[in-house]
């Protein structure tokens, strides 16, 4: 089966392209640099020839508020009617874990806006919702710097490894569209601040780490339960420790 993988030179999108081919699929990874841009619509038809699936692990590289937008919203619309026109199956995107509870931020209004075009258009599609990677823990910490300190709210989140996210999202790829929301998450839930600090503490990054209950996760106000999955979620095998180990050896 031919599936092409927006983003498929990403972090996810790397490891996804990785697990189709040996699974024996041709995967074919779409990405600026290998002449496939969603944004302009250059490259787009002729990848598309012959494909029955898209997977959508693309990220904007601004997160500015009116840049992602314009980039999830562009994108995704340019997606669809080439998609449409090469006769596509199924469509696969990747978004966030409480995507809709979280319409204060910038980002999140752009991954809304990415899901509402999916869910509007005539493809047969899967959302797969995942949790916060664990990759992307040091991010989180830079999006809410202050200086020196990095201010989060302690509350619930259920992080994964980017691992267990890529094979979660091929599985979902090669099976029939569920026209709807399939949620991931990791085998363990934490808060939020506690988290970051252990990354930071791993990466010997001075940053001091703030429990703060009116700091906001990417410019939203969240309460206990708002970044994590319901109770059906598949979940991911890497725990924490276990992907913090292997990071620091793959790191030496
Ligand atoms: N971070 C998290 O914790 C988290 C949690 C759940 C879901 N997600 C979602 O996961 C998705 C993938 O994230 P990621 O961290 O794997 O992203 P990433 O590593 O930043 O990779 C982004 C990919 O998108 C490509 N891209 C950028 N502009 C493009 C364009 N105009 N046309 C085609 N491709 C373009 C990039 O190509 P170049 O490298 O050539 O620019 C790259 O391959 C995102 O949609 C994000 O919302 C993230």
């Amino acid at each position: 089966m031919k599936v092409v993988v927006i983003g498929g030179t990403g972090l996810i999108g790397s490891k996804l392209v990785n697990k189709l081919r040996e699974q024996g699929h041709e995967a074919v990874a779409a990405a600026p640099n290998t002449g496939v841009n969603t944004l302009t619509g250059e490259g787009l038809a002729e990848v598309l020839k012959g494909a029955s699936v898209v997977v959508d692990v693309s990220n904007s590289p601004s997160w500015e508020d009116a840049e992602v937008l314009k980039f999830f919203e562009t994108s995704t619309r340019n997606l669809l009617t080439y998609e449409a026109a090469a006769g596509v199956k199924h469509h696969v995107a990747l978004s966030v874990v409480g995507t809709d509870r979280l319409s204060e931020s910038g980002y999140f209004r752009a991954k809304i806006a990415q899901e509402k075009l999916i869910q509007g258009s005539s493809i047969p599609y899967s959302i797969v919702h995942a949790t916060q990677f664990f990759e992307f823990l040091k991010g989180l910490a830079d999006i809410s710097s202050d200086g020196n300190k990095v201010r989060l709210p302690h509350v619930l989140f259920q992080p994964m490894a980017a691992e267990d996210v890529a094979e979660a999202v091929g599985r979902v790829a090669v099976g029939a569209p569920v026209n709807g929301i399939v949620e991931v998450a990791g085998p363990e839930q934490f808060r939020v601040d506690e988290l970051v600090r252990r990354r930071l503490a791993a990466l010997k990054d001075p940053r001091e780490v703030i429990a703060d209950p009116n700091a906001r996760y990417s410019g939203a106000k969240v309460t206990e339960k708002t970044l994590v999955p319901e109770s059906d979620a598949r979940l991911g095998e890497m725990r924490f420790e276990t992907w913090l180990t292997q990071s620091a050896q793959r790191a030496a």
